[in-house]
């Protein structure tokens, strides 16, 4: 059964490994991309980076109707479960889980993540999910280049999803230095094209990856889908 990983605008992601369904930062009522609602998406795992409104905010709708697990950082799992959340994984940098799909590991991001109601969210992260007997995928989530990337990508990635939108993120031109480091076979943009600020041409990025790195670069539009 192949690996299908749906973005369904900004920084969502659906993936799907046959077996389970995980959902990365779900943001889709509100999300003036997405094709589709929280009511419809499936989720067995929901894995939250970090605070912001644009990553959480339909998280806790979603593991209450499906009753998939949240895992996020310390303070953002505790801060889902105080809301009734019944299943909630709190991790730290650095840290992996061991799941029913494969190895979920906390990986390091710079950025900032206080939650929407003003609450501390505890650190900012990324995940690299070693599917069980499948790819390995790192989701760099908000981020700004980082020259330890190199050490991420030391693991062998398959494919890894970069912003790309700049002014909150990384911007397309550092996201190519992260593809040199990570050196993934496979590179996906996320995070941007959801508002004007965060404007970008995939396509110029793409041939930006292409005659900069060795990775072949996956443009997707929200709603779209790629197996491998
Ligand atoms: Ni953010
Ligand atoms: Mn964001």
């Amino acid at each position: 059964m192949p690996t299908e990983l749906t973005w369904l605008g900004h920084a969502s992601w659906q993936l799907n490994t046959g077996k389970h369904a995980l959902l990365i930062d779900p943001f889709l009522d509100d999300n003036p991309v997405a094709t589709v609602k929280s009511k419809d998406v499936a989720a067995d795992f929901i894995l939250c980076s970090h605070g912001h409104f644009d990553h959480v905010a339909d998280a806790a709708k979603i593991a209450n109707r499906t009753g998939g697990t949240i895992v996020s950082n310390y303070e953002i799992s505790e801060w889902f479960a105080k809301q009734g959340v019944k299943n909630t994984l709190g991790m730290n940098l650095g840290g992996s889980a061991s799941l029913p799909f494969g190895r979920v590991k906390m990986t390091i991001a710079f950025h900032s993540s206080q939650l929407p109601d003003g609450s501390y969210g505890g650190n900012p992260g990324g995940f690299l999910i070693s599917l069980t007997k499948g790819p390995r995928i790192y989701f760099a989530c908000d981020t700004a280049l980082f020259g330890d990337m190199k050490l991420i990508g030391s693991a062998g990635i398959d494919l890894a999803v970069l912003p790309i939108g700049d002014l909150f993120t990384m911007g397309p031109k550092d996201s190519i230095e992260a593809t040199k480091l990570l050196s993934p076979s496979r590179v996906v943009p996320s995070h941007f094209n959801t508002w004007p600020p965060i404007a970008q041409d995939p396509q110029v990025w793409a041939e930006m990856i292409r005659s900069n790195t060795t990775a072949v670069p996956i443009v997707l539009k929200p709603g779209e889908k790629f197996s491998f």
